[in-house]
């Protein structure tokens, strides 16, 4: 049975690739830009973008399931290809956002509009809704390194941050194991603590205290305003945003921070109802990522 692996550079997939080596299947993984992947031997690597489907008649022939990450445009192209190829059963990278509150929210409308041409192609699928990343406090390793505070947006807002390794290993149980089709999981980290304790622990592992600059209200809007400036226009080119869609995006983040001030999130146990074992702390995630907070 071969398995294609979309995304295979990024944190999720290239884990997915390396679980699914271990456990001895026969993967394929793909690229925009093969020559930047790194697999492990026996991998095979083919070039796809999601943005051109038909990149994808070479990739998928012979398969018979399909880690997907996507993008909004192209999703339909890329199923389409996929049924006509003969694989059976897609395991999504998708999101939390998907089942929240607020389907109107840039990332739900994304993530809920691939669900739905998944549903609506027929193909059998499973969908792994993580909540906010662990790999997301990378953006503090350019001051961590540098010895300077960190900037922080609600320092003080509590996170469940979920590891890359969990969020692969619960796909490729999806992808290796019968009884996953038709599932939605919602995955998240096994605690809830602050970004404030996160850099901390990211300071335990690395042995330095690390300072932080707490930013919020108009400070947080000005900074992530300056960090979404040049990807907005990506959002919007490959179709993930609107146009108009910059304030909304930038107070449904503060929304989201100021209500995560509240207190812990109640943690929930899927990672550990699928996998068999609790889900992986903050503090073993720092441990793993030593490397990328050090010169
Ligand atoms: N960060 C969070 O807190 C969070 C929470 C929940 C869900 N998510 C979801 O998780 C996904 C991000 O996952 P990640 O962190 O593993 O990814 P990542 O590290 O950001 O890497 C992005 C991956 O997407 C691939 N990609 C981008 N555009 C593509 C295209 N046009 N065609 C084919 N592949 C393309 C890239 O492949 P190449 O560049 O090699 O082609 C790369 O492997 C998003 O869907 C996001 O909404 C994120």
């Amino acid at each position: 049975m071969t398995i294609l692996v979309t995304g295979a550079t990024g944190n999720v997939g290239r884990n997915v690739v390396d679980l699914l080596v271990r456990a001895g299947a026969d993967v394929r993984a793909t690229s925009r830009d093969p020559d930047a992947l790194d697999v492990p031997a026996g991998v095979d690597v083919r070039r796809a973008d999601l943005a051109e489907p038909e990149t994808f008649e070479q990739a998928l022939r012979g398969v018979e399931k399909l880690f997907l990450y996507t993008q909004p445009a192209g999703v339909e192209g890329v199923l389409e290809v996929a049924k006509a190829a003969g694989v059976g059963h897609v395991v999504l990278l998708s999101s939390l956002a998907a089942a929240g509150r607020d389907p109107d929210h840039w990332i739900a409308r994304w993530h809920l509009a691939e669900e739905a041409a998944i549903e609506r192609s027929g193909l059998a699928w499973t969908f792994v809704r993580p909540g906010a990343f662990a790999a997301n406090s990378l953006q503090w390793a350019e001051f961590v390194k540098k010895g300077e505070p960190v900037p922080i947006l609600y320092a003080h807002s509590y996170l469940s941050s979920i590891h890359e390794r969990d969020i692969a290993e619960v796909s490729t149980c999806a992808l290796l194991q019968d009884g996953h089709a038709g599932a939605k999981y919602h995955i998240t980290g096994g605690e809830s603590i602050t970004q404030a304790e996160q850099l901390a622990l990211i300071g335990r592992a690395i042995g330095r205290e690390l300072a932080f600059v707490d930013l919020t209200g108009d400070a947080a809007r000005a900074d992530f305003r300056a960090r979404i400036g040049g990807r907005f226009e990506e959002l919007v080119a490959e179709g993930t945003v609107g146009r108009g869609d910059a304030s909304s995006i930038i107070e449904t983040r503060i929304r989201y921070y100021e209500e995560a001030l509240d207190g812990p999130e109640e943690i929930d146990r899927t990672v550990e109802k699928v996998l068999g074992k609790p889900a992986r702390t903050f503090a073993e995630w720092a441990e793993d990522h030593k490397a990328d907070f050090t010169n």
